[in-house]
């Protein structure tokens, strides 16, 4: 396994390889990895050629306000995980080598950036749609994987790649859960003890609203409502949004129809500690 820290260097190894015809695999990660992230790992080893691995905490996509800091990070564990997962090359840039001078080109995906997270975290998602197109420009892979968890993330660059004509396809890959059904996420790990166990009243929620939706209500303010009443169940879980969404375009219904795929989301914080979730449900179902 190759680690390396420089853009152009590893741009370099990534073209030889296009230009011997192998396919490139991309996952972008801001390290501190788990199962979540070792499956898109996996699977991005099981469809190309060589597999490329970015690990960076990319501060464009954090608010000045936010944990960027705090964290986590574990290089020599996350190199380990990944050199058991036979993974060719680990990408770990530093800021300067990303970002050498301040810089003037942004990527911006209006329309799907300013609701849900975005609303609470402007800029968030601009930073991660320029930051992620730097990652396909040096390294040009045919596939790039992602995860359901990010669900918001997904719909960006969903849209960025179309909008750009990037010649990438993009792979989303379900969400992996611990087994009480919280979902995996490198801030789990600043979440303490009693923390930990409300944490897990997140996909219990999700489910309810869910439950909500199959058992026939259409109103996405009372499958909102059925969420947010477990949770107030719970003391401090603070609710940051909880949205009943279009899947595809991330809009507000009015009402849902039996044809609807919904996405049921939410953010919280338990402890200082940002969380989101979420269940895509298909209504016919
Ligand atoms: P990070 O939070 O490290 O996540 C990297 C990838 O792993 C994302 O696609 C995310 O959706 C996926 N992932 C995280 N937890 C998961 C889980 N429990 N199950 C399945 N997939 C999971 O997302 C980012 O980094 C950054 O925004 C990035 C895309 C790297 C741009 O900086």
């Amino acid at each position: 396994m190759d680690t390396l820290a420089s853009p152009s260097e590893t741009q370099k190894t990534c073209l030889s390889a296009k230009q011997s015809s192998r396919t490139i695999g991309l996952v972008p990660t801001m390290g501190y990895l788990h199962e979540g992230h070792l499956a898109l790992v996996r699977r991005a080893r099981a469809e190309n050629d060589l597999v490329v691995v970015s690990i960076f905490v990319n501060p464009t996509q954090f608010g000045p306000a936010e944990d960027l800091e705090r964290y986590p990070r574990d290089l020599v564990r996350d190199l380990a995980l990944l050199t058991e997962e036979n993974v060719d090359v680990v990408f770990t840039p530093d800021v300067s080598g990303m970002y050498p001078e301040q810089p003037a080109t942004f990527v911006e995906v209006p329309g799907v950036s300013e609701v849900l997270c975005g609303a609470s975290r402007p800029g968030h998602f601009r930073g991660v749609a320029s930051v992620v197109t730097k990652l396909f420009n040096i390294v040009q892979p045919d596939r790039s994987y992602f995860g359901q968890k990010d669900y918001q993330q997904t719909i960006v660059i969903r849209k960025m790649v179309r909008d750009l004509n990037i010649p990438v396809q993009i792979i989303i890959c379900p969400t992996v859960r611990e087994s009480d059904g919280l979902a995996m996420s490198s801030r789990n790990s600043l979440l303490g003890p009693h923390d930990r166990v409300k944490a897990s009243q997140l996909i219990l929620a999700l489910k309810k609203g869910e439950a909500a939706l199959l058992n026939g209500e259409r109103d996405p303010l009372r499958v909102a409502g059925a969420i947010r009443g477990l949770l107030a169940e719970t003391r401090e879980i603070f609710v940051d949004y909880i949205e009943v969404v279009d899947a595809e375009d991330l809009k507000k219904k009015s009402g849902i129809s039996d044809k609807d795929r919904v996405l049921l989301a939410l953010a919280v914080r338990i402890g200082g500690v940002r969380l989101i979730d979420n269940l895509v449900v298909n209504v016919s179902s």
